[in-house]
């Protein structure tokens, strides 16, 4: 190993001896405001890296994380369910993907399934038939922890019953049981893929859990009760298809930081939706920003090297609840039709508005971010006029962060910069000094507003569609 010191106030350890020369470095932090294409460089060298959505999901992170993969040993995904929904486009054949990360399509990387995800196992082996169908070798290259929830019959008819009652505030979940799921695993009822291989712990479980669900099924929601029987079938049988994926994951992603392996950490769904920081209570229940990493993947914060941020180029957001910059007139259906801004598990069509500093200001605080990576630039080519809002006003008075109050969120005012849009199209430049003019101008005020250098910028989905910088 070699010390020696770049980039002024920088020091760095080579390991040359290592695949791809990695290279570990200290004092990170400081120089990452101030010399992004430093950053850049180092960015790709580090071992272990988060990647979240900064916004309220979709901001294309399966894009993304599938870039990035080409480089990385292990994808690890670390919450959410089959709640996110991932479109990935390679040479123009399309990949839909809910729990198994992008990385699978990379054919040298391996891929995790955290603790901290809840696993639908009916929902998992239709992805690894519909990835076997496309040609993509999935036996071998994924592992789930023997710690991760399940996803059961119940929580699903929870979810949508809840979903239904006009008693209840509706959230618009994606109706796949994820909450309730959290909500088990909180409460001490959670069934684990542990437990899913043991066939009387598997029993005992069900039977103790249908008690309360089918009380409350049928008390509060008019359901009729779920057969426990029918339900140790199903699960009895996807056991054993699920056994040769289990693992303990938080001791192999060990194995492999201490073998200076290149790990990915993907977060699902966006900032905006975790359940502590996002617009409360129109969330997700898990932890999207980059502490979740660690409690879903069980490792240690110190082990993190980088986090890296996806926007998009503009705002969309599924479900209920505030939005600020949301768009209400012909100009929201215009970036939804050009964006294809349709949900990719639900198909709902999400809410469309203008790119949000604010919220992306609050992101990277939250999750300590150090680099972005901008997607679906391309959808703005046509658009005259570009804004770009640099701050909230209530009441008359600009709020200095972002507010925890719902109410005053719904009635905040978006305070909005305007840009000349570029009119031309951006789908085929590979490079940043190629961009019009125009699009460099707002890319550069994004930079400069949320002080976060951007590494990435996507023009479209094919994965050569990338301005790497
Ligand atoms: P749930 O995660 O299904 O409980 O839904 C809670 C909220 O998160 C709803 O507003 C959903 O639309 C939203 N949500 C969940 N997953 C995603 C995602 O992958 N992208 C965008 N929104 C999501």
């Amino acid at each position: 190993m070699t010390e020696f010191f770049i980039f002024c106030n920088l020091k760095v350890f080579w390991y040359p001896d290592l695949p791809n020369g990695r290279i570990k470095l200290l004092n990170f932090y400081p120089i990452s405001s101030r010399n992004p294409d430093a950053l850049i460089f180092l960015l790709l060298n580090m071992p272990v890296q988060i990647i979240v959505g900064a916004q309220w999901g979709d901001e294309g992170k399966g894009k993304i994380v599938d870039l990035l993969s080409a480089k990385a040993d292990i994808v690890a995904r670390y919450q959410g369910g089959a709640n996110a929904g991932h479109t990935v486009v390679i040479g123009g054949e399309k990949f839909v993907l809910h729990l198994i990360p992008s990385g699978i399509l990379q054919p040298n990387t391996m891929c995790v399934i955290g603790n901290g995800v809840v696993i639908d196992p009916a929902a998992l082996l239709h992805e690894i038939e519909m990835l076997k169908k496309q040609g993509i070798q999935v036996e071998g290259r994924l592992l789930l922890s023997q710690r991760a929830h399940l996803v059961m019959p119940y929580h699903q008819l929870l979810d949508q019953s809840k979903e239904a009652d006009e008693m209840q505030k509706k959230i618009g979940t994606t109706g796949r049981g994820i909450g309730p799921a959290y909500v088990d695993k909180a409460h001490r009822l959670g069934i684990r893929l542990i437990d899913l291989l043991d066939a009387e712990t598997l029993r005992e479980k069900i039977g103790l859990n249908l008690q309360e669900k089918n009380a409350i099924l049928s008390a509060v929601y008019g359901k009729t009760p779920l057969e426990a029987e029918a339900i140790l079938q199903d699960y009895r049988q996807f056991a054993a298809q699920i056994k040769p994926y289990v693992a303990d994951t938080s001791h192999y992603l060990h194995q492999a930081m201490a073998e200076n392996k290149t790990i990915i950490c993907e977060g699902a769904q966006g900032s905006l939706l975790d359940v502590d920081f996002g617009t409360y209570p129109y969330v997700t229940s898990s932890t999207p920003t980059s502490g979740g990493a660690c409690t879903g993947l069980g490792i240690g914060p110190k082990k993190i090297d980088t986090v890296m941020g996806v926007i998009k180029a503009y705002t969309t957001r599924v479900g209920m609840g505030p939005f600020p910059t949301e768009i209400h007139d012909e100009l929201g259906e215009q970036l939804r039709a050009l964006g294809y801004e349709y949900g990719a598990t639900t198909g709902r069509p999400r809410r469309c508005g203008w790119f949000d500093a604010v919220v992306a200001n609050y992101a990277a605080q939250i999750n300590g971010i150090d680099s972005w990576a901008l997607t679906k630039l391309d959808v703005l080519d046509t658009f005259a006029e570009i804004k770009l809002c640099v701050a909230y006003r209530y009441r008359g008075k600009e709020l200095k962060s972002f507010p925890a109050e719902i109410h005053v969120l719904e009635n905040c005012e978006p305070v909005y910069e305007t840009f000349s849009g570029w009119q031309q199209s951006t789908a085929n430049v590979r490079t940043f000094e190629e961009l019009p003019a125009a699009a460099q101008k707002y890319l550069n005020a994004v930079q400069q507003i949320t002080r976060v250098p951007i590494q990435i910028v996507s023009v479209g989905s094919d994965r050569e569609q990338t301005i790497l910088r």
